[in-house]
């Protein structure tokens, strides 16, 4: 068991990562209150809810089971959590837990930041994205019709508990999808990671537990020193969306037919042609993405049926663009990773055109 920790600004908290199976005597005990919520999907409640109940023997437990997916990641998802929430009776010193992948992780955390303005909770992650990623460092939200993860709040759990074992029954397309946010960590900062990723890529693939271990605790690791230093995106955490307004905009026009992580693997592609596009990185830098996702299986070339157009209107309506301008994150290099204003929508339209299927690379 490796246990790092999380500091922000008025509060501390672990990240464990843990190789067992199910470590349920760690998540008894976190819990920082006797009467607890469950929150899950309905892929992962079957798997792992019962043991766990099971296991918090004298405490009050509840369950909210909602339905898995990127299109059940919404307000009425959310409203399901509060009216359990409610019919029970839960208050301000009660305690919720996310056990689930990434989308479970944000709509429990913004459940409990709503919640009475806020109330504890913890992060029990199944999936590799939500380990390596979404479970860590306090954003929380659900989707809007207009766009991904428009509506939310900044919301820190009480802890991260992780064990790898949960990843056995993951289905490989969606253990895939979370090398693509991996791979985000080696362009914004960390150019030996790309090494490493690239060196240990069949170990990651066959579910090597110490090649999982480092890739989790690493990418943990990596995500908690830039919240650490800017924890409401104030600065330099921007730099984590690199190749997310493209994949988000990706979402949205799909109606989301990539998974979250496969849209971040062609956003990560499309920044790097856009950095190399504007002259910021050498050509061989969109090279060096498409290869290792492409080692991951996952997409690195759009269809022809999303045009430039379709995605660059939904990108327009992303957070992260400011007063009508886009503000993206590029790349000088590998681990280069900066944050570039007004960047001009010709560009980023021969960019996503650029990165089409049957396009020469
Ligand atoms: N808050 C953040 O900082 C942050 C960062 C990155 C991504 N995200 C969000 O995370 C979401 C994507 O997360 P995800 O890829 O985990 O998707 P997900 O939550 O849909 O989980 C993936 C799928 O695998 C299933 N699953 C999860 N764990 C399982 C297990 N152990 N065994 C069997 N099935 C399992 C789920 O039911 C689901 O069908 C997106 O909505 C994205 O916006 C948030």
């Amino acid at each position: 068991m490796q246990t790092l920790s999380l500091n922000i600004p008025g509060k501390q908290y672990p990240i464990v990562i843990d190789q067992q199976a199910f470590n349920f005597a760690e998540i008894r005990s976190r819990l920082t209150a006797q009467k607890v919520m469950l929150v899950s999907d309905e892929n992962v409640a079957p798997l792992y809810l019962e043991p766990l109940r099971a296991e918090l023997d004298g405490f009050e437990v509840h369950e909210c089971v909602i339905a898995a997916g990127e299109n059940h990641k919404n307000i009425q998802s959310w409203q399901m959590i509060l009216d359990a929430l409610a019919k029970q009776g839960f208050n301000r010193s009660d305690v919720l837990v996310a056990v689930g992948g990434g989308i479970v992780c944000d709509i429990t955390g913004f459940a409990a930041a709503s919640w009475m303005r806020g109330v504890d909770f913890v992060q029990v992650p199944t999936s590799l994205l939500a380990q390596i990623d979404a479970s860590v460092g306090g954003k929380t939200g659900v989707n809007h019709t207009a766009g991904k993860n428009l509506i939310g709040a900044f919301h820190q759990p009480q802890a991260v508990l992780i064990n790898i074992a949960t990843l056995q029954t993951l289905p490989p397309r969606e253990f895939n999808a979370g090398i693509g946010e991996a791979i985000k960590y080696a362009g914004i900062n960390q150019p030996d990671f790309y090494g490493w990723l690239h060196d240990n890529r069949l170990a990651i693939k066959q579910q090597d537990q110490k090649a999982l271990q480092h890739l989790i605790s690493e990418c943990c690791g990596f995500k908690a020193e830039i919240v650490r230093d800017d924890e409401k995106e104030q600065g330099v955490r921007a730099l984590l969306n690199l190749g997310h307004t493209f994949a988000h905009a990706i979402e949205n026009v799909s109606d989301y037919h990539y998974l979250h992580g496969e849209a971040v693997a062609l956003g990560l592609v499309m920044a790097a042609d856009l950095s190399v596009r504007l002259g910021h990185a050498e050509p061989g830098l969109k090279a060096q993405f498409i290869e290792l996702i492409a080692a991951f299986d996952l997409p690195h070339a759009l269809p022809n049926k999303y045009t430039a157009e379709q995605i660059i209107h939904a990108m327009r309506l992303d957070k992260k663009a400011q007063s009508g301008q886009h503000r993206l994150i590029l790349m000088r290099g590998m681990g280069q990773a900066f944050i570039a204003a007004d960047v001009p929508e010709d560009v980023i339209a021969e960019s996503i055109d650029a990165c089409r299927e049957g396009v020469e690379k």
